[in-house]
Parts: C-alpha cells; structure tokens; sequence
C-alpha cells in the first residue's frame, strides 16, 4: 500500500523537453534545452524528461547534459519498446543522481497492428523490454501508448505484467486527446480495483488536448487515485498539444478544497518559464490562455475594473503575483546602465555572459532610442530575436525600403547579403510584407512553402515592438522564423528569412554523406 504521507502529494513530470519539442517547428537548440531543464528543476519540477536519446545525437547529447546538470529533479529518458533504445536512454539518463527510464509500446488495436504484434505478442514484448530496463535502473516508468483506446482486459493485463516486470510508475497516456473527464477517471480507478500490485506503484496521466480537455482529465485522473500529472509549460505538444503544467498546478492550489492534492512547484516561477518556452519554441501564447494569456489578468470591462479597484477578489481567483506576475512590468529606458540591464534579464531568466550581455546592451540601446519606454515583453522580444546577432547566417537583410498605402502597386526595395554577396531588387505585392516576401524570393529562389505568418504587437501603444512568427515547409521539414522590430515589415522581413537560414540548415544535416 503506498505511504498515507505521500497519498495527497502529487508529482509534476514535465515533457516540455520531449513531447513539447515534437511540435512540428519547436524544435529547440541544445542550450536552450538545458536553460529550460535548470528553470524547471528551480521550480520544483519532479521528473524532467528531457527527450527521445535513440532519436538523434542532438537529444541523446541534450539529455546527457541535462542528467549531469540536474539538482533536485529526476532526469527521465524515453525509449520505444526495443533492447537499443533502452540502452540508449540508459547511456544518456545514468548521469543524473536521480534516473528514470521511460518505455512505451502502442497497446490499441489501431497500434497493435503497426508492429503487427498479436495480444499474446505484445504482452512477450512488454515483460522482456520491462525486466531489461529494470535491469539497468531501478526507477522505470511504462505507459501503453493510446491507453484510452485499449480494451480493459487488455490494459489490465499488460499493466499488471510490467507491474510484475518492474515498473515503478505506470502512465496512462490519451495519446489522441479522445477521453473524457469521467471516463479518465474510471480507467485509473478500474487499474486500482483490478490489477495486482498496483497499491504499490504509481499511477501516471499523460493527456493530450484535441477536444480541449486535457486538464480536465488529468484532473479527474488524480481523484480517481493517479498521482503523477504529465504535462508541458504553455501546454505545449503535438497537435493541440497536452496537459498544461501551470493549468494543473494553479488548478489544486486555488480549488485545494475539492481538489486537496499538494505539488512541490514554486508557482512563482511560472510566468518566466512560460515567456521562456514561447521564445525557443517560437510558439507564442495566445492572448487569453488560462495562467500565462496576457488577458488572463487583464481587466477591460468597466464593472470589472470597478470592482477591482474596491476588492481584487472580485473577478481575480489568484493573484497576479502568484504566478510571478510583478504588478508593472515598466523596467528600463534609454538612461539605463548595463547592470541594471543584466540584472533585470536575470530576473527573467536569462543568465548572460559579458561578450553576450555587450551584444543585448548594444540592441538594448537601439531599441530604447526608437521606443520611450521598455517594458519585460520588450526585453523577452529582444532576446528573442535570434536574427539580430546572426552575422554567420547564409541569407542577411542589409536594407529595405517599402512604399505602401492607398494606391499601389506596394513596392519594396531590398538588398541581401547572400554568401557574402550584395544582391538588390525591387519587388511588388499585395501590400508591403507580401512585397518584401516576393522580395526575399525574387533574390533567393526556393519552394519552401509559407504555412504560417503571425504578429503581435509586443505591448502597447503605437511605437510597440512587433514579434513576427513565420512557419516553413519544405519536403515535410517545418522551420519556424522569428523577429521582433518597431518596424512591422522589417520584422515580417527578418522573420522570413530567418526561416529560410533554418532551411539552409536542415538541408545540410539531411544531406546524403559522401560515398
Ligand atoms: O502521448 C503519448 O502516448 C506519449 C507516449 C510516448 C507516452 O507521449
Ligand atoms: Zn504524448
């Protein structure tokens, strides 16, 4: 029977790093995985599972690093049912003083069919992988892949075997975002009650978000007796993407009375890390998202502000400050010294070396020369404007002009800098960014695919900053590129050929090795 003293305690594993990452467009640099695990390990996050190490040498050198690195949280590692992934994950996970490994086999019959495993099979293949694993380290986490979609005999009789295996967590994974809150909670309840063993293990929910439930039923997993939520920061994921870690951290801290379970996260932490995970994504949070939306505490409406200003409890659950929210986030102007300007980026996250932070003090006092007033956001977009210092790149923007308004053609005037080579043109669109696009084109043929272009103005006021976002596809590789400049096209501009740099890249790790 599991310890009445860790029955209420639930813990937060987080897959920012894995399932997070496997977004289409959000891949992330291997530094910026290890800034984001040491945040997360800050902020109290139980388990870290830091990526897929038979995925790439980039992800088995990222969790590796991240295992080493880690002081409290445990480092997990995952793996698909096979003897080399295992060992793989083994290999990167073993650093850390506290490793997990996490294996996972399909068990619906949509996913039983892929390795075209009979029951019986399947079952063979889940007690060798398990005992292998078991063999190497002594904390092993197993889910059945679309658990949701497994029959009941079944899911009992496979969780039991990895149970008896020697798995000591078992996730329950929605891997199509397809229960529902009841029925979430009866497939943990129905383990509990039916398999042996399973008092002495935990149980874990792993929820996607296709019909907007995942918090929902992770919650309704944990009072059905689960006592580890997977999740992501911002919510992060493939498709709609998966349970939100600050969604279900605030969700037991504010209803602790019908939902009386403790978390060992510093909440406090939270809005760094959200604003952290949208610019290495390049995923920005949607404006009224729950927790981290920059409405979610905004109050428009004249009766709310009246209310408001009498009593916050009014229309505020939580305080802004929980979720380390400061009550104005006015920071700096152009009189500020460099101190001042590491110690703020500190603040949010950003540990910078001298030659880094002389980089960000130089574009820090161009930016505070066109805009009066520089707020966090502004410093978050000028940190994330990875195509401000990028002298290395193959495609640079070294001037653009563009004529617009009522009566066109739009025009936009352009040079690039193409390996190491000036090269101008004057190109014409549908309006100044699809002018500036045909631009880049004109004067760097491709067929990579636009699927995305989104801005948003950083603050308020008309002199704001514009973060632009661009999506790239080209032979199923997606890029995403982003800028952030006063000037909204510029931005577009930088943006696009940011992607197309991205591009470049991809194309020169996926290029065929020499015979
Ligand atoms: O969604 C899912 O099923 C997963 C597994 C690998 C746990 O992410
Ligand atoms: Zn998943």
């Amino acid at each position: 029977m599991t310890d009445t003293s860790t029955q209420d305690r639930v813990i937060i594993f987080d897959t920012t790093l894995r399932d997070g990452e496997q977004s289409p467009g959000a891949t992330m640099t291997h530094d910026e995985k290890l800034e984001i695990a040491s945040l997360l390990d800050e902020m109290g996050v139980d388990v870290i599972e830091a990526g897929f190490p038979i995925a790439s040498e980039g992800d088995f050198a990222a969790v590796s690093e991240i295992a080493k690195n880690s002081k409290n949280s445990v480092i997990c590692g995952l793996s698909r049912a096979k003897v080399g992934d295992i060992d793989r994950a083994w290999e990167a996970v073993k650093h850390a003083a506290r490793p997990r490994i996490h294996t996972f086999i399909g068990t619906s019959p949509q996913h039983r069919a892929i390795p075209n495993l009979d029951m019986d099979e399947m079952a063979d293949v889940i007690h060798q992988t398990v005992t292998h694993a078991r063999n190497l380290c002594d904390n092993i986490q197993w889910s059945p892949m679309d658990a949701t979609r497994t029959e009941d005999d079944y899911l009992c009789r496979v969780v039991e075997i990895a149970i008896k295996a020697g798995a000591t967590t078992i996730n329950i994974p929605d891997t199509v975002g397809y229960t529902a809150p009841a029925e979430s909670a009866k497939i943990i309840r129905m383990l509990l009650e039916r398999v042996p063993g399973a008092d002495d293990i935990i149980f874990a929910t792993h929820c996607h978000n296709d019909l907007g439930m995942a918090t929902a039923n992770a919650l309704a997993a944990v009072d059905a007796g689960a006592r580890q939520i997977e999740c992501t920061i911002n919510g992060l994921g493939e498709r709609a993407g998966n349970t939100a870690l600050e969604e279900v951290v605030m969700a037991m801290r504010v209803r602790n009375d019908i939902m009386p379970y403790q978390t060992g996260i510093d909440t406090t932490k939270i809005m760094n890390l959200s604003r952290m995970v949208a610019t290495v994504s390049g995923f920005p949070v949607q404006y009224n998202k729950a927790i981290v939306g920059k409405n979610a505490f905004a109050h428009e409406s004249g009766i709310h502000q009246d209310g408001m200003l009498k009593s916050a409890d009014t229309f505020e659950i939580m305080r802004p400050e929980d979720v380390g929210l400061s009550e104005t986030n006015l920071v700096m102007g152009k009189h500020s010294g460099r101190a001042a300007l590491r110690s703020k980026l500190a603040d949010l996250g950003y540990d910078l070396a001298d030659n880094q932070l002389k980089d960000v003090f130089v574009r820090f006092k161009a930016l505070a020369d066109r805009k009066k007033e520089i707020f966090e956001d502004d410093l978050i977009a000028l940190m994330r404007d990875t195509t401000s210092d990028a002298e290395h790149d193959t495609i640079q923007l070294n001037h653009l002009r563009v004529v617009c308004g009522t009566s066109g053609p739009q025009t936009a005037e352009m040079t690039l800098e193409i390996e190491g080579k000036d090269c101008t043109t004057t190109a014409t669109g549908d309006g100044p960014v699809d002018a500036a696009f045909n631009a880049v084109k004109e004067l760097f043929p491709h067929d990579a695919r636009l699927q995305l272009y989104q801005v948003h103005a950083v603050t308020e006021g008309t002199d704001a900053q514009a973060t632009v976002s661009v999506r790239m596809e080209e032979n199923g590789k997606i890029v995403m590129g982003q800028s952030a400049d006063t000037d909204t096209v510029v931005a577009s501009a930088r943006a696009y050929i940011n992607a197309l740099n991205k591009l470049l890249i991809r194309r020169e790790k996926t290029k065929p090795q020499d015979a």
